[in-house]
């Protein structure tokens, strides 16, 4: 297939609402690790992991052979029957995430943190039970959001969403409150007694990189509890490994009541999941079912995905080369005026680019998005990169914001080429001051 048949084929049966990026997007045929190549051949340097995903690397040998052996052994029953794998991964989640049990099967199940998983499709399905979960819990209705935050395309996922262009949905319940600080939060616990949780990603990824500050779980904790409202973190474009630790929750020392994860558990195999403490997990007896969640195929995946992680040391990986990255992206800061902030942790970065006197990005539920010239400025980047070969990603309520999110098995001969090209990049179009300010 040829791109402009692609294009054409996309125009013709996909609804508009799929947009897709670049204004002549190259038609990927093949993945290789942290490289991608399109259908002439050409080789891409990976910087997006298909938004968080491909943490393990494209194509990814280790992970098929697994797939591929278990495909050929079993590849699909449905939750209500008994399967190896993905008992296997609940019982592999359980040691791995926050407030593991010291020993698997010792500690006493309830205050122990997070063991107890449902298995389902995709990062809006996990948070949808999520939400679910925290109402059956607590007979409670209504929720509380950040702010920037995003959530998913599902009715309630969609309502606690905090970016204007991602809540298509004219109808959405008034069932949250939305906050843009750890203050905000807890005006709306005491204003409203009906809060069953507060649901936000520590680092926001659509939202343009931006990490929650360092004390804020801290400061609602205490609030929450008294409330009797659950804590729901969102790691679906956090988790394994990308920020440094298996979950971003790590670097602030609490343990959720609900976790959410998706993206790079399967590494491009579909797979998702809520989790909980015992304690929370076993309120949750009406029935519910996932015909596809964590099927044999995906849990395989997923199994491979840990083991991987822990193999290579990604999470050691992604901390020493984001430092790197990072420490390079701010070099670039000093010297171009017009990135304004680089932030976010391990390889979950971002840069976000305003022009002085230029709103910077910041707003909340009510920001339009509009597109300014650093909107402008960050699609010419993207563009003029995808021509050298790098794809990068974009982020933030005005787009505005330089996202650095690639698979953790890159090197620092490949954040040289990055940074080069796009030193390289903002010289040539602030120079020619393509964008006619
Ligand atoms: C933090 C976060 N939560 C939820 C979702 C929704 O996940 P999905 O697209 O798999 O439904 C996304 C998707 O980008 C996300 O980044």
């Amino acid at each position: 297939m040829e791109r402009q048949e692609a294009l054409a084929l996309r125009r013709e049966y996909f609804m508009p609402c799929a947009q897709h990026f670049y204004k002549d997007p190259p038609l990927f045929v093949r993945g290789d690790m942290q490289y991608l190549y399109d259908e002439r051949g050409k080789k891409y340097l990976d910087f997006f992991a298909g938004v968080s995903v491909m943490n393990c690397g494209h194509s990814n040998p280790f992970i098929i052979e697994r797939v591929a052996a278990q495909l050929g052994k079993l590849q699909h029953l449905t939750n209500v029957y008994l399967t190896g794998p993905v008992l296997r991964l609940a019982e592999r989640l359980a040691q791995v995430m926050p407030g593991r049990p010291a020993l698997p099967g010792t500690a006493p199940y309830g205050s122990s943190g997070l063991v107890s998983s449902f298995f389902c499709n995709s990062g809006s399905e996990a948070n949808e039970g999520a939400l679910l979960l925290a109402r059956l819990v607590t007979g409670k209705r209504k929720f509380i959001a950040l702010n920037g935050g995003l959530h998913g395309r599902t009715y309630l996922t969609q309502a606690a969403t905090g970016i204007p262009m991602w809540r298509a949905d004219p109808f959405l319940p008034s069932d949250v409150y939305f906050a843009g600080n750890a203050a905000d939060v807890i005006a709306a616990l005491e204003k409203d007694r009906n809060i069953a949780a507060f649901i936000c990603e520590p680092i926001q990824g659509n939202g343009g990189i931006r990490p929650v500050p360092p004390d804020f779980f801290k400061e609602i904790a205490g609030p929450l509890n008294a409330h009797g409202a659950l804590l729901i973190v969102d790691e679906i474009q956090s988790g394994f490994a990308r920020t440094g630790k298996m979950f971003a929750i790590e670097h602030y020392g609490v343990v959720p009541d609900i976790m959410t994860m998706s993206k790079a558990l399967g590494n491009g195999i579909p797979i998702a999941a809520f989790a909980s403490s015992k304690e929370i997990a076993l309120q949750f007896t009406r029935p519910s079912a996932s015909t596809l969640g964590g099927n044999p195929v995906s849990a395989c995946a997923a199994l491979a995905v840990l083991d991987y992680i822990e193999q290579e040391c990604l999470c050691a990986k992604a901390e020493e080369n984001g430092a790197y990255l990072r420490a390079r992206l701010d070099t670039l800061a000093a010297k171009f005026p017009v990135i304004k902030e680089v932030r976010g942790k391990g390889l979950m970065l971002g840069a976000e680019l305003a022009f002085d006197g230029g709103d910077p990005d910041g707003g909340g539920p009510t920001d339009a998005g509009s597109v300014d010239d650093s909107a402008r400025l960050t699609d010419r980047i993207l563009e003029e990169l995808k021509e050298r070969g790098i794809i990068l990603g974009k982020n933030g309520l005005g787009r505005n914001v330089l996202a650095f999110q690639p698979p953790l098995v890159i090197n620092r001969g490949d954040i040289d080429f990055l940074i080069g090209n796009l030193e390289d990049t903002l010289e040539n179009i602030l120079e020619r001051d393509v964008l006619q300010r």
